[in-house]
């Protein structure tokens, strides 16, 4: 949600390298970013004998100020901010873009989150006879910390001043003409992470907004002010005490993050999905095959003792989690509760130190699950993230984490994230009943060799792709879709449903197939389409046949029945319209094959809608306001 780059560099303004001119680094980084906020992007400049701030700003995607600035070129600079938004308080007007300038033009202020005493700041500002041209409460942030750098003279304790004046959420970074080598960046429960370079600096709401120069990075810590220059990184809390960051190197490259021919990021991430899995499965198991999770630092003993888990998640990650829970459940005899982070935390759960909270999120940054994470300490539970982003908070501030491998995840629709999320869950179900004794390690081996064989049949899904892409193209007129599923499949009909709003703009509902009598089945009537996630006809759960009979039933009242089914499952053909086929798999791992075809139907009505597959209207990737 908003996403915030910082530059500046020594060789910078000389133009030795081309690329490394800040407005440069600072557009590219901000076309990597641009998946976090799409309503406006904007950039500020400043080098030695400007005597105002050089910017550019306009409202929508990152390819309208990219043609502002060709048509009027900015300045070579020594350091530069930019900023790609997703609207909350204003809207997505050139006004209200970032950045957003105080000080008569010298100073440039960007800003990610929420400043909820944004009201009363600004009614002080205005009795000063400040004005202000924009509904946003960052430009309020800009003229406190103008009103704060006259008095203390210097822009590190001048952000330092401000951040502890205001309230909410933020990531604020400025540049001042007075300082034309140094950006200063203030954190407070949003993103921010430093990029380390020769001769230059970074700082980016998340590492891809450097990747292309550096994997060096270092993370910072809640509540800090950083001050880069081409040759310094300095760190300060917020009352002023020197502070450490902690460097890692980022193990991805910039490739990892381009679309590598495919026509979208979630083209390419559907496809990456076989690697996802795999990756995420890799490493996890000791010399003789035990499940060996080095990253879950919560005391064995403890771990034994858990009487309930708590998965906590939103979105697409919240699915994962009601796939999770099928499998837990049934491996540990522990009960799971699946809740939405931002329902969660609201209800006084009952939560004590027997409790686990699973908290699983791709970007480790959704401000709901990370308020929810903290309340589930604050109540003594330990908790485990599950997330995908290195560096990011929730694993932080969470009691150990299990990294899902899947890669960057750029397409804001979730895609491998959602595979790689199951796949860690049900690691971390086999590791606890590995660790309480419900199962043997013969019965371990086996639901590991059932995961291993998991992405050779997402594979196979994968190739199948084009006749669910035809499907798709015929499908064109849909104006509601409905998807049925029991069982493990339930969450993913809710997750076909979620993908098919989010990308083709279409009402669609996910039910529990066995519900759809209970009331949904009144929404049946001629022409209908209606996909049905069909168990394996070897399920013990038994419910097969139960689903069959549920495709009859829409279908006897004019449902189009679209049917997900196993290879060699000849009792749905009389009752489908469209088939499906999907690798035969045991009842458990049937939602990391069952997920494919909802996927790639979703992208390809989008894409013959003629909408963006890859950045969907009102949506942002990362959530890092409640
Ligand atoms: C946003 C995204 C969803 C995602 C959800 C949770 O709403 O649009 O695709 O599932 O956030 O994100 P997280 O990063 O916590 O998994």
């Amino acid at each position: 949600m908003c996403g915030i780059v910082g530059y500046t560099g020594r060789q910078a303004a000389a133009a030795v390298e081309p690329s490394t001119r800040p407005l440069e680094v600072v557009m590219e980084g901000l076309r990597r970013l641009e998946y976090r906020g799409y309503d406006s992007a904007g950039v500020a400049l400043v080098a030695p004998g400007f005597d105002q701030v050089a910017w550019a700003k306009k409202s929508g995607k990152l390819s309208n100020l990219a043609a502002v600035i060709d048509a009027s070129p900015l300045p070579d600079a020594t350091a530069a901010i930019g900023h790609t938004r997703w609207a909350t308080h204003g809207g997505p007007t050139d006004l209200n873009a970032h950045p957003h300038l105080a000080d008569d033009g010298r100073l440039a202020v960007i800003h990610n989150g929420i400043i909820e005493n944004f009201a009363e700041l600004k009614a002080e500002l205005l009795d000063q006879g400040v004005t202000f041209l924009s509904e946003t409460d960052t430009e309020v942030a800009a003229q406190l910390l103008a009103r704060n750098y006259r008095s203390a003279g210097n822009l590190t304790e001048a952000m330092r001043i401000t951040a502890t004046m205001l309230r909410g959420t933020f990531t604020l970074l400025a540049v001042h003409t007075d300082n034309p080598h140094t950006v200063v960046g203030a954190r407070h429960d949003s993103p921010l992470v430093v990029g380390i370079g020769e001769g230059e600096n970074f700082l980016g709401s998340d590492v891809a907004a450097f990747i292309a120069y550096t994997k060096e990075a270092m993370e910072l810590a809640q509540d800090q002010i950083v001050t880069i220059t081409p040759d310094s990184i300095d760190i300060i809390d917020f009352t002023g005490a020197r502070a450490e960051g902690k460097r890692y190197t980022v193990d991805w490259d910039a490739n990892a993050a381009e679309k590598g021919g495919f026509s979208s990021f979630m083209d390419k991430e559907i496809h990456d999905q076989p690697q996802a899995v795999a990756d995420t499965l890799r490493g996890r198991t000791d010399a003789s095959g035990h499940i060996q999770l080095d990253e879950i630092r919560i005391d064995e003993a403890l771990l034994r003792s858990v009487d309930k888990i708590i998965v906590i998640a939103c979105g697409t990650a919240a699915y994962a989690g009601q796939v999770a829970k099928y499998a837990i459940e049934h491996w540990c005899r522990i009960p799971v509760e699946v809740e939405l982070a931002h329902e969660f935390r609201y209800r006084d759960p009952i939560v004590d130190a027997q409790t686990l909270v699973v908290a699983i999120s791709q970007s480790g940054e959704t401000m709901d699950t990370l308020m929810a994470v903290r309340h589930a300490r604050e109540q003594g539970a330990k908790v485990l993230s599950i997330v995908n982003a290195h560096g990011s908070t929730i694993p932080r501030e969470s009691d150990a984490v299990l990294y899902t491998h899947a890669g960057p995840e750029i397409a804001v629709a979730s895609t491998k994230a959602f595979l790689a999320q199951i796949t860690a869950a049900y690691l971390l179900g086999m590791y606890l009943a590995q660790l309480r004794g419900n199962k043997f390690s013969d019965e371990i081996d086996a639901l590991l060799r059932e995961l291993r064989a998991i992405p050779e049949k997402v594979e196979t899904v994968i190739q199948r792709g084009e006749y669910v892409k035809a499907t798709a193209r015929s499908m064109k007129q849909a104006t509601s879709v409905l998807f049925l599923g029991r069982h493990v499949s339930y969450p993913v009909a809710m997750e076909g449903a979620l993908k098919l709003k989010e990308l083709a703009y279409i009402h669609a509902e996910g039910f529990a197939a066995g519900e759809l009598k209970h009331g949904p089945i009144a929404l049946i009537d001629e022409g209908q389409p209606v996909f049905v996630i069909v168990p394996s006809p070897r399920s013990r759960t038994g419910l097969h046949s139960k689903v069959v009979s549920n495709i009859q039933e829409v279908r006897a009242r004019g449902a189009k029945t679209f049917v997900i089914a196993e290879d060699g499952d000849d009792t749905v053909v009389p009752y489908a319209d469209e088939i499906f086929w999907i690798p035969q798999a045991p009842t458990l791992m049937q939602p990391l094959l069952a997920a494919i075809p909802l996927q790639i139907f979703a992208m390809e009505l989008a894409t013959v809608k003629g909408l963006d597959v890859d950045q969907p209207r009102n949506l942002a990737k990362s959530v890092t306001v409640e």
